[in-house]
């Protein structure tokens, strides 16, 4: 879950409050170094830390960034799961962070492969439970094509916002059906549109997955650049409330809070505009199916980007925890044959532009 900087903001009148507060500099402040990441890609001049700077772009939950290279010798890394970046309320059994990390060794693949370089993978060199390396990486010169998709890769989004009434292309959802299940029918799509806000409001009133959320908000530039992760809040409004504190984390769990009746409210509508979904199934769930579920949901962000689409992770109704399990069953039953997970679901339509979320740099996710 994440919430919408745009509709947050207009709720609670930010322009106004800025201006009588007169907070100019404050205020007009924009986080630069959480967004640096986008333009400092492929610019280490080495292939490995190219190829890390591009996968570290990768979408992942609540921008959790769970990812941790070790580089060694001079062709090789080990890619760790971050045991300090978990999501025990919403992701128990880790299966959304492993989706994360599959997208990251996707875009990392992708990102040699532009060099000329293939990535040998060995996953799980010491068993998918253990608490070694998610993934042994040795890269070769010269034994791979460049893919076509990795063009979109600078300008790929997860986009939250509320989309057009426009709907999908015909033309459009076959040429991504290679990548999963295209919703269109409208019957379909409404019947997933009431699932994806049923399940959204059942993870909003459950305190302990809400608080998983409030938790990771950023608010304002200041707290965004000192910590490029989690739910980023920007804008003047919370630029002023994060450094004066007067819009505080904690006041948000209340749903109650201002905060919350309009994320709620901004939600609905959110969900009420979507023109189709994207559906994703795999036939096991062992750590190596979601690792595979991650790179095909990257590549199809990326499929959806070159064709002009956006694409947003709607995940709350396939979450593993026991308040969830009506729309985890429903979802299910409707898209998965007994024995098959539901990995990804998405909105899919035409959305605003949005810009790119915050990252850790490179240099904070090498382990020396
Ligand atoms: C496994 C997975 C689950 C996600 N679930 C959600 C979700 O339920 N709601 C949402 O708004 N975004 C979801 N996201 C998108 C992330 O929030 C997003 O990737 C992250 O904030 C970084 O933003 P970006 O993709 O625009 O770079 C999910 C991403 C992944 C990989």
């Amino acid at each position: 879950m994440t919430l919408s900087r745009r509709r947050f903001l207009s709720l609670i009148g930010g322009g106004v409050i800025v201006a009588a507060a007169g907070g100019g500099y404050i205020g007009s402040r924009k986080a630069t170094a959480a967004v640096a990441p986008w333009s400092l890609a492929g610019g280490y001049g080495e292939v490995r830390r190219d190829a890390l700077s591009w996968a570290l772009l990768a979408p992942n939950p609540h921008n959790i960034q769970p990812w941790r290279a070790e580089l060694i010798g001079d062709a090789r890394l080990a890619l760790h799961l971050d045991p300090a970046r978990s999501l025990p309320h919403t992701d128990p059994f880790g299966r959304q962070l492993t989706i994360g990390m599959g997208c990251f060794i996707e875009l990392m693949r992708m990102a040699a492969a532009e060099r000329g370089h293939a990535v040998e993978l060995v996953l799980y060199p010491d068993g998918e439970d253990g608490p070694g390396p998610v993934a042994l990486a040795t890269f070769v010169p010269g034994a791979a094509e460049p893919d076509p998709l990795f063009a979109a890769a600078a300008t790929r989004r997860s986009c939250k916002e509320p989309f057009d009434a426009r709907p999908v292309p015909e033309a459009a959802a076959a040429a991504l059906a290679e990548h999963g299940v295209v919703v269109t029918r409208p019957e379909d799509v409404q019947t997933l549109r009431d699932l994806t806000w049923e399940a959204w409001v059942i993870e909003m009133e459950t305190p302990r997955t809400w608080k998983e959320s409030i938790d990771l908000l950023r608010i304002g530039a200041s707290q965004v650049d000192a910590a490029p992760d989690g739910i980023d809040l920007q804008g003047p409004f919370f630029n002023l409330g994060g450094t004066l504190g007067f819009i505080r984390k904690e006041d948000q769990l209340s749903l109650d809070s201002m905060g919350a009746r309009q994320t709620y409210e901004s939600y609905r509508s959110t969900m009420a505009r979507t023109p189709a979904h994207v559906v994703q199934v795999s036939d096991g769930n062992t750590r190596r199916d979601q690792i595979e579920a991650g790179a095909r949901w990257l590549r199809l962000n990326l499929a959806t980007t070159a064709l002009g689409l956006s694409l947003h992770p709607v995940s709350q109704a396939l979450q593993e925890y026991p308040e969830m399990a009506g729309p985890y069953a429903r979802i299910h039953a409707l898209y998965a044959r007994p024995g098959q997970t539901v990995q990804m679901l998405g909105r899919l339509g035409y959305g605003p532009a949005v810009p790119p979320t915050p990252r850790w740099r490179l240099e904070d996710k090498l382990a020396s």
